[in-house]
């Protein structure tokens, strides 16, 4: 079960010269199963949050739970894919997969039984992310969307209850990041984990999100929650629908609100004066 509370929530980095305050009083429940995205300004702590929950960073103040247990470290019940495709360049697409197993192996405590059923899933979530006829090519050979879809398959290969995805199709091109989403959404139907998807792409977040967490940064909190309103089978046409277009306006207008990043019509053309006399 991977419920998550996170509550009264806050983060300080305080080795830099000024601290700053990364994420102050978030309060924010997720349901087991549930399929949650963030957005937001650059900076308003969203890969701070991630990492909490994966117990890659701790925070300062408040409180965060997973399954009812305080989250200490990480842990095999949370796994976690990043932008940048994170595979072993020298293992093939099976090995990188089953790496996380063979650890576990080497470490001692797991019976020849357990690495058959593991061979099992693995060649079932390669099944799954479509790539079984890659199962012996090295990442190198792979496009940069067949890399991503090793990388889920591997994060998934432990069974997690969580799943935290931070901008994880940010370096895909448009087409590549569709076949993505029907992907995730199919394997997300399929394994039913938790995830937690971080991203820089409202459309995207409105797609994949039953409900997509707004926040804003300095300091980093939560704006506001939309519940989204499309059906769980989600279909790439909902994208031009009138209650998605709405949404879609209603968020990017809140996001530009908080960016702190000026359009000011004024100040654009004193830059321009300033140049043109220099
Ligand atoms: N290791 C760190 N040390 C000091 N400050 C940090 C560290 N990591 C993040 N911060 C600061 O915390 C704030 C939140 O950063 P975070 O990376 O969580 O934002 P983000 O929402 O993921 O931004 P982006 O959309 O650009 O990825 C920022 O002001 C950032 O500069
Ligand atoms: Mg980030």
């Amino acid at each position: 079960m991977a419920q998550v509370l996170i509550e009264q929530l806050g983060k300080r980095y305080t080795h830099s010269a000024s601290a700053v305050a990364a994420l102050q009083g978030v309060d924010l429940h997720i349901a087991d199963g549930e399929f949650v995205t963030l957005v937001g300004a650059s900076g308003c702590g969203k890969s701070t949050l991630l990492r909490i929950l994966a117990g890659l960073e701790t925070h300062t103040s408040g409180r965060v739970l997973c399954g009812g247990r305080p989250i200490t470290g990480p842990g095999a019940d949370r796994a976690m894919v990043f932008q940048h495709y994170s595979l072993y360049p020298w293992l093939t697409v099976m090995e990188n997969i089953k790496f996380s197993r063979r650890l576990k192996v080497n470490r001692g405590g797991i019976t020849s039984a357990d690495v058959e059923a593991a061979s099992g899933r693995a060649d079932a979530l390669l099944d799954l992310i479509g790539l079984s006829k890659v199962a012996s090519a090295y990442p190198g050979q792979l496009s940069g969307g067949m890399q991503q879809r090793v990388a889920i398959a591997r994060a998934l290969m432990g069974r997690p209850d969580m799943l935290l995805m931070d901008e994880p199709f940010g370096a895909l091109d448009a087409q590549t990041r569709e076949v993505m989403h029907d992907l995730i959404l199919h394997i997300h139907r399929v394994e039913k984990p938790t995830v937690v998807f971080v991203t820089h792409d409202v459309e995207e977040a409105i797609y994949l999100g039953q409900r997509v967490v707004l926040m804003q940064p300095r300091p980093g909190r939560i704006h506001s929650i939309y519940e989204v309103p499309l059906p769980a089978q989600r279909t790439q046409d909902m994208k031009h629908g009138a209650e998605f277009r709405a949404l879609k306006s209603e968020i990017l207008a809140r996001i530009r609100e908080s960016a702190g990043v000026n359009t000011d019509h004024d100040l654009l053309e004193r830059l321009n004066a300033g140049s043109s006399t220099s």
